[in-house]
């Protein structure tokens, strides 16, 4: 089962840019092309949230005809800069896409690996909340096949990155995941948007892994008084491999054409 997982594209309406500076339409355009010419081809896209910047009709639409030109399956949660019912609406042909409240789903019939996706964004806030609610949500969905391979997905991380100008929105309350997953050892990674970089650590017992966006990186400040920034890093994206004797193997998959192939040796 090989999955491929986008995130936070900041879609915006046709010819406007992202922050009135960055392509970001041109640029999951470049990364729904590679996706594309990747062998072997992934059964399932996952896309971690900020489908689009501003949560508007226009971007949906055009988020909508953007994903049409993906011909896997795609399962996808929404970010602090997604809109609830707009998102509902681009994704609401698809059977995993709730009809009220938070937008969780669990997937278990596109191969040996369960994907849930767990909403904790709060309406008209930029940070997360695992609050009682996806608490018990995340624990029933569990204990219902405990000893499935299972991924978690997640928008805003809920841990605090050492970037202080993003640990602002983070998940809050996050432990409480860590303590949940934990008691699972079934769950193979929890896969998180939000940050625009790629990271990876121990949490919870499992592995968390945090994805690339397909459009600027935030800065790698780690100083406590660093001041927001963003930059314009080779894009990515990351590609999780289930292999039944090894488990979830990550990759790191920039987005681009490079020179090669090269000779091996
Ligand atoms: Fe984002």
């Amino acid at each position: 089962m090989l999955i491929a997982h986008l995130s936070d594209p900041h879609l915006r309406p046709r010819g406007e840019l992202y922050q009135n500076l960055v392509d970001s339409n041109a640029m999951f355009l470049a990364a729904v092309r590679h996706l594309a010419s990747l062998e072997p081809q992934p059964d399932l896209v996952l896309l971690s949230g900020d489908i689009v910047d501003k949560g508007t009709e226009a971007e949906y639409a055009l988020a909508a005809e953007m994903l049409a030109l993906i011909p896997q399956p795609v399962l996808a949660i929404p970010g602090n800069h997604d809109e609830r019912e707009g998102f509902r609406a681009c994704f609401g042909r698809n059977s995993f896409v709730a009809s009220a409240g938070p937008l969780h789903f669990a997937v278990g019939d596109q191969g040996p690996v369960r994907i849930l996706g767990l909403d904790i964004t709060v309406p008209g806030a930029h940070h997360g909340d695992m609050d009682d609610a996806a608490c018990r949500w995340l624990e029933e969905r569990l204990a219902e096949e405990p000893a499935r391979p299972t991924i978690i997905m997640m928008h805003q991380p809920p841990f605090d990155s050492g970037i202080p100008f993003i640990d602002a929105y983070c998940c809050r309350q996050g432990a409480r995941i860590a303590r949940i997953v934990a008691r699972y050892p079934a769950v193979e990674r929890i896969l998180c948007g939000h940050i625009h970089r790629f990271m990876q650590l121990r949490f919870g017992g499992t592995m968390l892994v945090t994805a690339p966006s397909t459009t600027t990186a935030i800065a790698l400040r780690l100083q406590d008084n660093a001041k927001p920034a963003s930059f314009i890093e080779p894009p990515a994206m990351l590609l999780h491999q289930w292999r039944p004797q090894r488990g979830l193997i990550t990759h790191l998959v920039p987005i681009g054409s490079f020179q090669g192939p090269l000779p091996f040796f």
